[in-house]
């Protein structure tokens, strides 16, 4: 992240209605000059909508949203030379070859000759695709096609990129390349809005995160910021499934030093009978962990499994939203 902290995006009370639905709903925002700024939050939250007014494709009902300093309504070229969109949707032409693609979003640019072929070279080789250029795009695999999308929406050198989940439904080895790709973008300067449903990547990547939900944005800090505002630890117990757990969750939720419960399903691959965690936050994991555990004794839960971790952003969202983020 570069020292100097101006802003490059600004979104003040952004508003976006359907109809009667409320896709964003009072949001506002900075994006500062070489950071990488974390949207998160679960479907339907509003990422897209936001991302789609940030890049001027789609108008806001109500509020201004700047990018460079030009309104995003009325920037017209230099708005749209300045940022690089990377939709959710794929956008590529599937019968022309990787390098046909990003030859023609060139084009479009105002690139031309040399000055083309060149960047076209570069940006094959940043997303590791220069050995497959001119195979037709319909032949890439999924996560060839993300990685193709993304050197699309960086073709023209933008100073903001806007990323929409450009890691959905990708293999490790694309996915790292995409991780990697950014990263090194972002070290030479580049600002990049990040949206994901992944907590991981966005605590990897971004040096802020703003959590959306239900077109509201209800936390914006850096990472460490948000999760030193939840505070204590999380128990996590493996046991085997049975109905007797929620009673003990519910018996758990009474006691003052603990803050949340949750039971979630585990997988397990050593066992046949199904497993369950209980994940349990407080500030006092000493004090805790007995009462817990003979909780767990008196309905003969068979224990497998005892951690004791930091706090991470997954729980900082079901703390704030009640819920988990891939519901
Ligand atoms: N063109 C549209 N017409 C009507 N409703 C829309 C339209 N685009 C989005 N919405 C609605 O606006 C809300 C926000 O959608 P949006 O695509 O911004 O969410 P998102 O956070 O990007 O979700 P996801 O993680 O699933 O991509 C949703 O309820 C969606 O159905
Ligand atoms: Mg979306």
């Amino acid at each position: 992240m570069s020292s100097n902290s101006q802003p490059i995006a600004t979104v003040r009370d952004l508003r976006k209605s359907y109809g009667s639905l409320i896709a964003v709903d009072g949001v506002s925002f900075d994006i500062q000059e070489g950071e990488v700024f974390g949207l998160l939050g679960p479907n339907g939250a509003g990422k897209t909508t936001t991302i789609s007014i940030l890049s001027g494709i789609l108008p806001p009902t109500s509020g201004d949203v700047s990018v460079i300093g030009l309104d995003t309504k009325t920037g017209g070229a230099p708005l749209r030379m300045a940022i690089g969109v990377v939709p959710q949707e794929l956008a590529i032409y599937q019968k022309l070859t990787g390098r046909e693609n990003l030859q023609f979003f060139g084009e479009l640019y105002g690139i031309q000759g040399a000055a083309l072929s060149a960047r076209v070279t570069e940006m094959l080789e940043m997303v590791g695709l220069t050995e497959r250029a001119d195979d037709r795009a319909a032949d890439y695999s999924g996560g060839m096609k993300r990685r193709l999308n993304l050197a699309i929406g960086l073709m023209h050198n933008p100073r903001l990129l806007l990323l929409d989940e450009p890691t959905v439904g990708v293999d490790p080895q694309s996915r790292n390349h995409i991780f990697e790709g950014v990263r090194a973008l972002n070290k030479k300067g580049l600002t990049v809005l990040y949206t994901s449903h992944y907590m991981e990547e966005v605590e990897a990547l971004c040096d802020r995160v703003g959590i959306m939900d239900r077109g509201k944005l209800i936390a914006c800090d850096t990472v460490a910021g948000l999760i030193a505002s939840l505070g204590g630890s999380v128990i996590e117990v493996g046991v085997d499934a049975s109905e007797k757990l929620d009673q003990v969750a519910d018996r758990l939720r009474q006691m003052p030093l603990i803050k949340e419960v949750e039971l979630t399903a585990a997988e397990s691959e050593e066992s046949e009978t199904p497993r369950v965690t209980i994940s349990v936050r407080t500030q006092q994991p000493n004090r805790v962990l007995p009462p817990l555990v003979s909780e767990l004794a008196e309905v003969q839960a068979s224990i497998h499994s005892l951690n004791v971790r930091e706090p991470n952003l997954e729980d900082v969202f079901l703390t704030l939203t009640g819920k988990n983020l891939r519901d």
